[in-house]
């Protein structure tokens, strides 16, 4: 067994959680720059403006800005094939609605993505990875007004020409179906609903998500067709969170409820991207639900025009469904579920299942028949820092190389899988808790939760290992 040739090895960033330099450069406040701090218990908080006493993680994060050189070369001595990263909007347009982009923006992703090839590494874009200009959401309450489907597109303009010879692969939105759950809400749509002030628990407007999510929906087929037009050898994908639910038990309405989270949690979204159009269920939701989408005339062809050429998702867990009350809840990515007595959790709470990535993969891969990529997919987890500048991670070594032996299963099984990007390749910002301490990297990143530190770089244990791992195509696990 072994992963295809030309496999698409490397890590994944965005810049809201690993750039820095918020205020640097020309750059304009962004929605993850109004996040406060948090832990596992207490959530983050949204402010509209930055209060004394209050720590901004995202502000510093781990610096990219300033080190990107050194952690270009990391990459490159790995072996990496491809880096996903995102570009911040508000560093281009500082405020979204400029008639001129920040040349001094445009100028750093221009070292960057120079960095990178002389390292011969890939870079794969996400052109909005949960954040977008604070600005929008002040006067247009984010992406509720369809006013940002033209102010999106003008940014994807700019970029796609100006970057047209240098990056060949585009995400449009980061976990775009983080949409259809409240948390969504602020982190993927931008929109502040009066009385909002706690991150995990929004003023929630069902109307305005699910409106918001379709103006995201033919912003993404508007994205890709101008792309298309601008080099037709751009691959630009869709990017789902994806949330793999099992029935806690095989009574039907276990069966059926689950059906229906994996429905709307999982598929209304990729549908509309790989499909070209809104799945037959999702009518049934907006009528109990009582959501009007207004749609405008053209959209339903554009949908079908701005298909995606390949699916991305994130893989970190699985959950259980049960129409049972009593049975023991857990935590995961964007929702939690029933905690399943097979599996074991992190430390967060997120259920480790390698082998439900290769159950996700064939499902995926069966439904949609294009190419996928998984571009998340790791252990958030303590690590400690010891003599001699060490960390001696091997409980991340195990949950990844577990979770490679499924992808090369599924491989085998007949997947069309083409890439790997592990989350937080180099220690990031957790977008949930807004803590460092939740780390996922090969490299660790000297600062704690309050940005206290060297950020000096430190290679793990697991930066060697994935290195062989990369060298070996996938072969050598050990
Ligand atoms: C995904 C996001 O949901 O999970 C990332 O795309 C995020 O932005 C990652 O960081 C891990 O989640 P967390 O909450 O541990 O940072």
């Amino acid at each position: 067994m072994s992963f295809p040739k030309g496999f698409l090895w490397g890590g994944a960033t965005a810049a809201n959680q690993y750039e820095g330099g918020w205020n640097e450069g020309g750059k304009g406040p962004s929605t993850a720059d109004m996040l406060t701090n948090g832990t596992h218990t207490t959530p983050r908080k949204i402010t509209r403006t930055w209060e004394d006493g209050l720590y901004y993680p995202n502000h510093t994060a781990s610096n990219f800005y300033h080190h990107y050189k050194e952690d270009i070369a990391l990459m490159g001595e790995m072996g990496f094939k491809v880096f996903r990263m995102s570009i911040a909007w508000s560093r281009i347009f500082p405020k979204g609605i400029e008639e001129e982009p920040n040349e001094e923006g445009l100028r750093f992703y221009d070292e960057v993505f120079d960095e990178l090839h002389k390292q011969g590494i890939e870079p794969l874009v996400t052109i909005s990875h949960y954040e977008s200009p604070f600005y929008l959401t002040e006067k247009y309450n984010g992406w509720a007004s369809r006013e940002l489907v033209d102010l999106y597109v003008k940014y994807c303009s700019v970029i796609f020409n100006r970057y047209k010879d240098k990056v060949k692969y585009w995400l449009t939105f980061n976990e775009i179906n983080c949409g259809t759950m409240p948390l969504g809400g602020y982190l993927g749509l931008g929109i502040l609903n009066e009385g909002t002030t706690d991150f995990m628990n929004q003023k929630d407007d069902p109307q305005l998500r699910f409106q918001g999510l379709h103006h995201q929906f033919i912003a993404s087929a508007k994205a890709v067709k101008l792309g298309h037009e601008i080099n037709p050898d751009f691959k630009i994908g869709c990017m789902i969170a994806f949330m793999t639910s099992y029935p806690y038990s095989c009574n039907p309405k276990d069966v059926l409820k689950c059906q229906k989270e994996m429905q709307m949690g999982n598929y209304y979204c990729g549908d509309v991207q790989v499909r070209g159009e809104y799945p037959y269920f999702a009518k049934q939701y907006w009528k109990e639900n009582n959501i009007q989408i207004q749609m405008e005339e053209g959209d339903e062809a554009l949908l079908k025009e701005g298909t995606v050429d390949f699916y991305s998702f994130s893989y970190y867990m699985t959950n259980c469904v049960s129409t049972d009350p009593n049975l023991e809840g857990i935590g995961g990515n964007l929702i939690g579920g029933v905690k399943n007595p097979y599996l074991k959790a992190s430390d967060w709470g997120w259920q480790i299942d390698p082998d439900g990535l290769r159950y996700t993969l064939n499902e995926l891969y069966a439904r949609y028949q294009v190419p996928l990529m998984v571009v998340e997919n790791g252990l958030g987890a303590f690590d400690k820092l010891e003599e001699g500048n060490k960390v001696h991670d091997s409980y991340r070594i195990d949950y990844l190389r577990e979770h490679i032996k499924c992808m090369e299963e599924a491989i085998e099984d007949g997947v069309d899988l083409i890439g790997y990007t592990p989350w937080g390749c180099i220690d990031l910002v957790s977008a949930s808790t807004g803590e460092m301490g939740k780390r996922y990297g090969f490299v660790y990143v000297d600062s704690d939760d309050y940005g206290n530190g060297s950020f000096n770089r430190y290679k793990k244990d697991s930066f060697t290992w994935y290195k062989k791992v990369i060298a070996s195509n996938g072969t050598d696990l050990d």
